[in-house]
């Protein structure tokens, strides 16, 4: 959800400002995928770089976070929508996490669109994290080396379950993955949009799915 920083920024607003309006997208967002029969959306909400950021900055994004699931949640559920999260949200703060953990057991047994937000998330660390949990089972002696296929490997990800992408869009221009789902992107279509995240309408969304929907996906064969 790229580019709240430089809307805020072109109206002579504070950052935190864009981070509002990019929650606002999120809603808007939402309604695209249920309105399109999408089965899985995952939202790249808190990067484990983020932390880097003002404190200012991170706790109105952490505040943003909460506020958007409390006044969401309810709907959510109604909607039919689960929610998921991946990352290390063990150590966001509790706050944060006792929503999170609210929504997340409210919508458990919703059998719609399934919204993953990706919080303090890193490609790498899940990547890591995965080898650790393997290395420690071949350790103890309860897995072979020979038995570790991508399948396998797919199991120990944050995302286990989860099917790799079909679409990634990504806002602003930018032209990197930016640590994102890094294993799970090896096939995905990419669909790149000048557009920044606050202004990211129903209408751009519609626009991504139908530039998918012409593209041939052959996952290296022919
Ligand atoms: C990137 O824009 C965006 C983020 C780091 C945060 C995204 C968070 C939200 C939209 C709000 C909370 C989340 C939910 C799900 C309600 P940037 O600051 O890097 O923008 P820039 O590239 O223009 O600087």
């Amino acid at each position: 959800m790229d580019g709240n920083g430089r809307w805020a920024k072109g109206r002579g607003l504070p950052r935190i400002k864009g981070h509002d309006a990019g929650s606002k997208a999120v809603g808007e967002c939402l309604e695209a995928c249920q309105e399109a029969g999408v089965a899985y959306l995952t939202l790249y909400a808190f990067s484990s770089e983020n932390w880097k950021r003002p404190v200012a900055e991170v706790e109105g994004l952490m505040f943003l976070l909460e506020r958007f699931l409390q006044e969401r949640t309810r709907e959510m559920v109604k909607k039919n929508i689960r929610l998921l999260t991946i990352g290390r949200t063990d150590e966001l703060p509790e706050k944060t996490r006792n929503h999170l953990l609210e929504a997340i057991r409210s919508s458990a047994a919703n059998t719609g669109l399934t919204v993953i937000l990706a919080l303090n998330y890193s490609s790498r660390v899940e990547i890591a994290d995965a080898v650790k949990s393997l290395a420690t089972q071949v350790a103890a002696g309860t897995l072979s080396p020979d038995a570790i296929t991508p399948e396998l490997f797919s199991q120990h990800l944050y995302t286990a379950g989860i099917p790799d992408p079909d679409l990634l869009i990504r806002t602003s221009g930018e032209l990197r993955l930016s640590n994102f789902l890094l294993w799970q992107l090896s096939y995905t279509e990419l669909y790149i949009t000048p557009k920044l995240w606050p202004d990211f309408t129903r209408e751009d969304f519609c626009k991504a799915l139908e530039d998918y929907a012409g593209r041939s996906r052959r996952f290296g064969g022919v």
